[in-house]
């Protein structure tokens, strides 16, 4: 087994609470994340140098464990789980890539982002390459359905963030519409995930309740990343803390903190939000924190945690079931 291979299918793993699950899935990892090293080659060396820049980098790898781990808990036995897994992985860092660019975020994964070392231009076409090799990949899969599921879900993750886009600076920004974003740019790849492994299995009575699990889920995840945007260690998490407000995105905290904030309060909030801007950063987070609405918009996604754990009961009882629930339950726990 290549040392480099084994690093990168662990790296991710030390000092977090899924270790086992990193372990139940690391043989198969291994083969992932071999396919990704083989899949970044280009003649174009821009291209090599800034995909490996930010898939060397780390990264969970939440995503493809799930195709993994859906697949094997469906009674999946070939091998076209590990193409699946490293398109997912190569859909989510495309957006990685964008992201940066539109959040105008200079950190990621404990390093400057891509567009700070070769500019947005690059970083953009980078991620269209990615993005565009994940296609590639998916006829190497040869099956409509998989194509269909993963073409929708692509789709939908653009949809999602031009919908953000013209949600910002508005501080009147409502629950539904900040649910229907994250719905869309987050969970919908989760979806996409779980699914294909009873796609794959050929379990189409299975497809329904892993969709489901994936997509509370996915949403599980992004409402917590919207907290720790708020509450985290920058460097445990790898990337800016604040930027959702530096760049007067109102996200759930915020959203719900309206309820409880005086007049003048909340006009410096929405002040804050129209402008943008990260000197009232600290100000901000207290006046949230003093209201509550960090611990409520927690609640919110423990529920959604919740929702996803009910949905795999359908599946047989497996190790692989056991760590898809056990990640459900980290994705609201994580420090990063
Ligand atoms: C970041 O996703 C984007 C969000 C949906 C919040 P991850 O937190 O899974 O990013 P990596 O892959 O581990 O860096
Ligand atoms: C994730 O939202 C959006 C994507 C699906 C790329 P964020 O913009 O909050 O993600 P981070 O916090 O930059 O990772
Ligand atoms: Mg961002
Ligand atoms: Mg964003
Ligand atoms: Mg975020």
């Amino acid at each position: 087994m290549d040392q480099s291979s084994v690093r990168e299918a662990t790296a991710a793993a030390s000092a977090t609470q899924i270790q086992h699950v990193f372990d139940l899935c690391a043989d198969d990892m291994v083969l992932v994340n071999g396919l990704i090293r083989k899949s970044l080659n280009s003649d174009v060396v821009l291209i090599r140098q800034i995909s490996e820049y930010i898939i060397g980098s780390g990264g969970k790898r939440l995503r493809p464990m799930l195709v993994l781990l859906a697949a094997r808990a469906c009674g999946y036995r070939g091998s076209d789980h590990i193409t699946v897994a490293a398109i997912i992985e190569f859909i989510h860092t495309a957006t990685l890539l964008h992201d940066d660019v539109v959040d105008e975020s200079d950190r990621r994964r404990g390093q400057e982002s891509a567009h700070e070392v070769w500019g947005n231009a690059a970083s953009v076409l980078v991620g269209d390459f990615l993005y565009s090799r994940s296609f590639q990949m998916m006829v190497t899969v040869d099956s409509m359905r998989v194509m269909e599921v993963l073409s929708d879900a692509t789709n939908t993750i653009a949809e999602g963030e031009v919908e953000q886009l013209l949600n910002m600076h508005d501080p009147e920004v409502s629950e539904k519409s900040y649910f229907t974003v994250i719905e869309k740019k987050t969970a919908k790849l989760f979806e996409a995930a779980c699914q294909l492994g009873a796609v794959l299995a050929g379990k189409p009575e299975l497809e329904q309740p892993l969709a489901h699990f994936g997509r509370e889920l996915g949403a599980a995840f992004q409402v917590a990343d919207d907290v720790l945007d708020y509450t985290a260690d920058a460097v445990t998490l790898g990337k800016n803390v604040g930027d959702d407000l530096a760049e007067g995105k109102p996200t759930l905290p915020l959203i719900l903190s309206r309820k409880y904030l005086q007049a003048e309060q909340q006009a410096l909030v929405d002040d804050t939000i129209r402008q943008g801007g990260i000197d009232r950063i600290d100000q901000i987070v207290d006046l949230i924190r003093s209201t509550g609405a960090l611990d409520e918009t927690m609640e919110v996604a423990r529920n959604r945690s919740r929702a996803a754990v009910a949905s795999v009961a359908a599946l047989p009882a497996t190790d692989w079931k056991d760590a898809l629930m056990d990640l459900a339950a980290y994705s609201v726990s994580r420090r990063f």
